[in-house]
């Protein structure tokens, strides 16, 4: 997820491009840029770092009405100055912005480079505006160059370019979001709404296949071949000041609406339903022919994706165990080169986890990280390491990127073992399409989900307590996890069979009972969940519609039903949301709970 933003109008165009770079800095920050044209030219400006640093690092700024912008979440290449966007050809005819990910950009790449075209980023977006020059030199217009540049494009992209000496921009979209806004004489082009807010509130949102031309005499809509089509503006009544946050009180709130568009990120490319094959073009197959074991290392939610990674991957027959990373020094079993240390980090600057990353270095353990940073310590200090695309998460409270992580585990552990066992597991056939319909899954909890009413109704309650076996284990601790964090109430997560050694004593009318069913030996859990209501506990099942843990539960918070490796990930966006709508109601700072911090760089 990048931000993009561009200007055409009359004064300069430098203050509407900062303001908007900074207004689309939840988008992505690891490094920002802007480039305007100034009469002769282009100028560019950029550098690694927040939207901060590149003002304090612009001294003259340069002059010009028509610009484009750009804040970076890195998904090819580290967050280095040269992979900062725009990106331009070699002469500096040609600058461009880009969100999402060109899939045959090496094609591409290659083709430009046989023909003498000089590459100096590791980015799949510089493939752009070599292309678009490549057209330019064989004769075409720049409007022609630009479409015939698009309609090479494989993958998903919102793109902005802009061509030395014209005052245009061009922009097309096919699968990630672009926005245009318009004021008379002012015209933008924004990845969202807040980049422009403070100038103008009339939209038009692109759809995909759309490809625009924007002049200081209005916009010109056309489908790639050049044809008209028909957008109507729309006012949008967003408060500048919310408008980070969209139509959401809260980012977290934002980011758990997120999950549908955040877990299709993570796995484009990623898997092949056609030929019941995992994708993940990292790791060839037999990668990890060699590994004996496997030790996942991390803190907090990111500790319970690895336990999640970790049950999921002793079901598929290979040894895993999930370690805290803090009890790492004290308490890591032996490791050798035939053991694979995964650590588990969002931020993948966790000092714990990277203490305990870097001892398992030195111990001689191969390792990888699972992060959602590119230039991450953990990513640059892990052997290998695997993306979860899950883009910025503002709220403290990991959301988005914990479902991201657990799925993207799923993934990683169902090759490794079919690394170890010469073979993919008996159920990935089943398992691929399910993971591909995850994505509409989790809307369909998202468009339907009781948890506001659920949170009312139990909202002056003692304790909370979550429960669930196998793959509902880490759901149940995530769950109480959520909840105590952002609500600052009494909330325990319990592997269900548990409860009755011992804290069954604590269960009454007033500590209602949250049970994640999975499809793995529900009926105990049932059983375990009914102990909890005779002593009075109210219980909550979060569970298909058709389960049986309906008929006997309290209330019932509804999931699709899916396969047993996922269900517990649908049943994790209703905790959220329970968690989310409670600490709502007792109107606590969701976003900043207090006492913690999105990223923890002490010991
Ligand atoms: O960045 P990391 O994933 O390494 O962070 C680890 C924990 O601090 C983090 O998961 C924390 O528990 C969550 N923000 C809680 O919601």
């Amino acid at each position: 997820m990048c931000g993009i933003i561009g200007r055409v109008g009359d004064g300069s165009a430098i203050e509407p491009l900062l303001t908007g770079l900074e207004n689309l800095e939840y988008r992505g920050y690891d490094s920002a840029g802007i480039a305007v044209q100034n009469g002769s030219g282009i100028d560019i400006e950029k550098r690694s770092g927040k939207v901060e640093e590149l003002k304090e690092s612009i001294g003259d700024p340069p002059r010009g009405e028509v610009g484009i912008g750009h804040t970076r979440w890195s998904t090819h290449g580290p967050p280095t100055d040269a992979n900062a966007h725009p990106h331009t050809d070699e002469s500096t005819d040609v600058a461009v912005v880009h969100n999402g990910i060109i899939e045959n950009y090496v094609e591409l790449k290659e083709r430009l480079a046989a023909n003498g075209y000089e590459f100096t980023s590791d980015t799949d977006t510089e493939v752009i505006p070599h292309l678009i020059q490549y057209y330019l030199d064989a004769g075409f217009d720049s409007e022609r160059a630009f479409r015939h540049a698009i309609s090479e494009l494989e993958g998903s992209y919102a793109v902005t370019a802009m061509v030395s000496g014209e005052h245009v921009l061009y922009a097309a979209r096919q699968g990630s979001p672009l926005v245009v806004g318009m004021e008379d004489g002012e015209y933008f082009l924004a990845s969202d709404v807040p980049a422009f807010l403070e100038y103008t509130d009339s939209v038009v949102y692109l759809e995909d296949g759309d490809v625009v031309l924007v002049d200081e005499d209005g916009v010109e809509f056309t489908d790639l071949e050049g044809n008209p089509v028909t957008r109507t503006p729309e006012t949008v009544e967003w408060d500048p000041e919310q408008a980070g946050k969209g139509e959401y009180d809260h980012f977290m709130l934002k980011e758990i609406h997120e999950q549908p568009t955040s877990l299709a990120q993570a796995l484009e490319g990623r898997i092949d339903t056609r030929n019941g094959r995992i994708a993940l073009s990292d790791f060839e197959p037999g990668t990890f022919d060699d590994v004996e074991s496997v030790q996942f290392i991390a803190c907090g939610t990111s500790y319970h994706a690895a336990l999640y990674g970790s049950l999921g991957l002793n079901q598929a027959g290979v040894q895993s165990t999930a370690l805290l990373a803090n009890e790492y020094s004290v308490a890591a079993p032996p490791v050798d080169d035939d053991t694979l240390v995964i650590a588990v980090t969002q931020s993948g600057e966790t000092a714990d986890t990277l203490n305990a990353l870097r001892q398992a270095t030195a111990e001689g353990a191969r390792t990888l990280t699972v992060t959602n940073v590119v230039g991450s310590t953990a990513a640059r200090e892990a052997d290998d390491a695997l993306f979860i695309r899950a883009g910025p998460e503002i709220g403290v409270a990991a959301t988005k990127t914990f479902s991201s992580q657990a799925v993207m585990l799923t993934l990683l552990c169902q090759r490794i073992a079919a690394d170890r066992q010469g073979e993919p597991p008996a159920d990935l056939e089943s398992l691929l399409p399910a993971v591909e319909s995850m994505p509409s899954a989790l809307d369909e909890v998202l468009e339907s989900s009781d948890a506001a009413a659920i949170a009312r109704q139990y909202d002056d309650s003692q304790s909370y307590f979550f429960i669930g076996r196998g793959l509902g284990f880490p759901v149940a601790l995530e769950g109480a996890l959520k909840f105590k964090e952002i609500t600052y109430e009494h909330a325990e997560g319990f592997a269900s069979g548990e409860l009755k050694h011992g804290p069954l004593a604590l269960v009454t009318p007033e500590t209602p009972v949250f049970a994640v069913f999975t499809g793995q030996e529900d009926e105990k859990t049932l059983k375990n969940a009914e102990e909890a209501q005779t002593r009075g506990a109210p219980v909550i099942a979060v569970c298909p519609d058709d389960h049986a843990a309906v008929a006997v539960a309290d209330e019932h918070l509804s999931i699709p039903a899916t396969e047993s490796e996922l269900a517990g990930l649908l049943a994790n966006v209703q905790l959220q949301l329970v968690s989310y709508h409670a600490a709502d109601l007792l109107d606590r700072p969701i976003d900043k709970p207090r006492n913690l911090a999105k990223s923890v760089t002490v010991e």
